[in-house]
């Protein structure tokens, strides 16, 4: 068809069928603003090296704002034969300045054209995922400095380990997110350099001055190669590993308080602004929002398996695989701008229960401070280790608790132990001992948490 913007060389029809699934209209009018934004500096590099004069640029810089304005206030109609984002503006452009719309393509291709908006897009997007990101360490650290004095179970393998405070619980996750946010800002650097001024493929017939079209459009650099340019998606596989591996760490904080939350356990309880019901038992109140944290994290690293799929096979150099970048790059910024701010919400509503915390930990946990006891008395380590492992076996054979075996019982096993044994029976102790920089004794939790706030203060 005569009107599609390659439609010079074509004169059969195409099928409807392929019309449609050619499209990328319906996910990619998302990058609308991108993209008129980067035809706005275009025109006026244009303009600059003098291939359009400055009143065509002024003309086509009001049609385009005029555009903007079209798609802000959802009057822009979308119309047959507006294949993709691109065309769909230039069209209307057209419509509105007249001929000179013609010009504005000069030297561009939408190969350069859809580079160059999706990195405009996800620049402001993951800026705002960030924003969420370090809302929810806010909360969390918040919530760590507040609880401070809870302490639960830490686990191995699921089974009672060592006893810990609970904000060294949740800031084990804070600084994980930590490093998400990291790892963010860095990819948010590396994604912004400029393809445009790359043309179809080859380069810019026309000299085009990529450094203005940089400093117009915020970038700190331009891609050195013009196959390079057009071609590489690497931001986007660099993103979808980023939500991917941020959504493990989602996942793995819902998992643990949906066990903390099973009535076996106890220890949370998510408010009812997070939590549904069952549609046949009455009792029920499910933590269905950190389920669905937990499952989307299967569906985000999906979004990234599938595009590293489309994108391994491509020759050099803009290929229509390429258009397959797009509804991975958008769900999965949806997933995590929706995923951190619902875990932002289930952590600073939901009630926990520190008697039931407390009640959970048992003096077969401190097992190793009764090694130790022995260490701080001279005993080589490893033997100290097997010690307190019989001490543990003989409380096993009398039903018992360890710290129920008296010093007596204790002595037969090594002649070091003394009546001062006493003093490891307590769990405050046993968490006070620990510590070195990142451990959970209280001066070693407050330091983290200090840490944290400052890095929150300075980024
Ligand atoms: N809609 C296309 C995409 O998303 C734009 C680029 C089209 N380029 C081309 N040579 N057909 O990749």
């Amino acid at each position: 068809s005569g009107k599609k913007l390659w439609g010079g060389r074509f004169t059969g029809a195409v099928d409807p069928l392929m019309d449609a699934f050619n499209a990328s209209i319906h996910f990619d009018k998302r990058m609308y603003a991108a993209d008129l934004t980067g035809s706005m500096a275009y025109s006026k590099a244009l303009a600059k090296n003098n291939i359009i004069t400055q009143e065509e640029c002024e003309q086509l810089c009001s049609g385009l704002a005029k555009v903007m304005e079209e798609w802000q206030s959802g009057k822009f109609e979308i119309k047959e034969g507006d294949e993709d984002i691109h065309t769909a503006n230039e069209r209307r452009l057209g419509e509105i300045v007249g001929s000179v719309a013609g010009k504005l393509h000069t030297g561009r291709s939408r190969n350069d054209q859809v580079a160059t908006d999706m990195r405009l897009w996800l620049r402001d997007e993951a800026s705002m995922i960030l924003g969420h990101l370090k809302e929810l360490i806010s909360i969390t650290v918040a919530r760590a400095e507040k609880e401070i004095d809870v302490l639960i179970p830490g686990y191995t393998h699921l089974q009672r380990a060592q006893p810990i405070r609970w904000s060294h619980f949740l800031l084990s996750y804070a600084w994980l997110w930590q490093a998400d946010a990291e790892r963010l800002e860095q990819l948010i650097e590396r994604l912004n350099v400029l393809p445009l001024g790359s043309g179809a493929l080859a380069g810019h017939a026309f000299n085009i001055d990529r450094e203005f079209l940089c400093k117009e459009l915020g970038f700190k650099g331009l891609i050195n190669n013009s196959l390079y340019a057009v071609s590489d998606r690497d931001f986007v596989a660099e993103f979808l590993f980023w939500a991917s591996l941020t959504m493990v760490h989602i996942s793995r904080i819902a998992e643990d308080l949906i066990i903390y939350s099973s009535s076996e356990f106890g220890f949370v309880k998510l408010a009812d602004a997070y939590s549904t019901g069952s549609s046949l038992m009455p009792q029920k109140k499910n933590p269905d929002s950190l389920e669905l944290l937990r499952g989307k994290s299967g569906r985000v690293f999906g979004g990234m398996s599938g595009f590293m799929m489309s994108y391994k096979g491509i020759p050099s150099t803009y290929n229509k695989d390429l258009q397959e970048d797009k509804e991975p790059m958008f769900d999965a910024a949806d997933t995590l701008s929706g995923s951190l701010q619902i875990t932002a919400g289930v952590l600073s509503t939901m009630n926990i229960f520190p008697e039931n915390m407390r009640a959970s930990l048992s003096a077969d946990m401190l097992a190793t401070d009764l090694a130790e006891y022995l260490v701080r008395k001279g005993v080589p380590f490893r033997e100290t280790h097997h010690i307190s492992g019989s001490a543990v076996k003989m409380a096993e054979d009398r039903s018992c608790q360890l710290h129920d075996l008296s010093v007596e019982d204790l002595k037969t096993l090594h002649p070091s132990f003394t009546e001062d044994v006493s003093k490891i029976w307590s769990y405050e102790t046993s968490i006070d001992n620990r510590t070195a920089p990142g451990g959970t004794s209280r001066p070693a939790v407050q330091e983290q948490i200090k840490k944290l706030q400052n890095w929150l203060a300075e980024s």
